[in-house]
């Protein structure tokens, strides 16, 4: 068990049987590559005692990583492993395998790739729409906008529930399965409980950062997720733009600090940029919780129909 054990924690006991031996995996082909190192397609036997072959995702770290990326990867592990009874609004931890080198950690496959892809490709098939009605009904309705948007709110929320402070939550750490489902993966960066974080080498996402996380305090809380929901909510209505477009990411750090918020884009309805704006308050404890905010798009999702 010496593998799972790092300076603070150890995973427990009961969660042994997670443990893949490396010859029931096969990696198939890349599917990109994630903070750690490569995220592969795979196949894996004897999944959750199913005899037979499942399609999984697995990450692995690089080789010659440091210890530190190592322990990045198995605080992840260990984040993922608290989170028991799978969500589908957030992708599920199926085992890991220690004993291999590198160390494997097996997720859920989500075939439609992350969000902001999704979206940025809809953009060129509303394009072709134009030219050909007939291929409206394969692109992107509202609904579908606002879903996923209530979607990742409900994933937030059993995190939330769970004192797992996600950290980097964007549209490129959302992944998108069948039937328009969205999950929230990458717990790269979270951490249980509020603490300070310490900067590493790797860059910020300082254009989804609340203003108490871009300060000195470095203060990273449920309540800097909800902030950088709503400009996940601000990717997902522009099909993907870049947040403060005209800025560099410092300018942009700088600006947020100074109380500057997102302006409402281009088709954004007043009911969906009131939600945004409520998450972006500059005091944490005035944000409304993730409950609230799905509460609150689940109604707009009725509104439409
Ligand atoms: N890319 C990164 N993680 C993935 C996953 N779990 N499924 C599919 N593609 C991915």
């Amino acid at each position: 068990n010496n593998h799972l054990t790092t300076s603070h924690t150890s995973i427990t006991a009961s969660r042994r049987d997670m443990e893949f031996e490396a010859d029931q995996i096969t990696l198939i082909g890349e599917l990109g590559e994630g903070q750690f190192g490569k995220v592969y397609k795979a196949k894996a036997r004897f999944v959750n005692d199913y005899q037979g072959s499942t399609i999984v995702a697995v990450k692995t770290v690089k080789a010659h990583a440091s210890s530190e990326v190592r322990d990045d990867m198995l605080k992840e592990l260990r984040m993922m492993m608290r989170l028991l009874d799978p969500h589908p609004n957030v992708v599920t931890l199926l085992g890991y395998c220690t004993k291999s080198d590198p160390v494997m950690l097996v997720v859920e496959y989500v075939p439609n790739g992350d969000l902001l892809t999704f979206l940025r490709k809809d953009r060129t098939t509303r394009n072709v729409t134009y030219a050909n009605l007939h291929t409206e009904s394969r692109t992107l309705q509202n609904t579908d906008l606002i879903s996923f948007a209530w979607q990742v709110s409900k994933g937030m929320c059993y995190l939330a529930s769970m004192q797992c402070i996600h950290r980097d939550l964007a549209a490129r750490n959302v992944l998108v399965g069948e039937h328009k489902t969205c999950k929230v993966s990458d717990f790269g960066l979270a951490r249980e409980g509020p603490e300070y974080k310490k900067v590493k080498d790797s860059p910020l996402p300082l254009r989804w950062m609340a203003p108490e996380t871009l300060s000195i305090d470095r203060l990273y809380t449920t309540k800097s997720d909800v902030w950088s929901f709503g400009v996940l909510l601000y990717e997902i209505v522009t099909l993907g733009s870049t947040p403060y477009p005209t800025m560099t990411a410092q300018q942009a750090a700088e600006k947020i600090q100074r109380g500057l918020k997102l302006q409402k884009p281009a088709h954004c309805t007043d009911d969906l940029y009131f939600i945004m704006e409520n998450c972006w308050h500059f005091l944490p404890d005035e944000r409304p919780p993730f409950s609230e905010l799905s509460a609150a798009l689940s109604r707009l999702i009725m509104d439409e129909k």
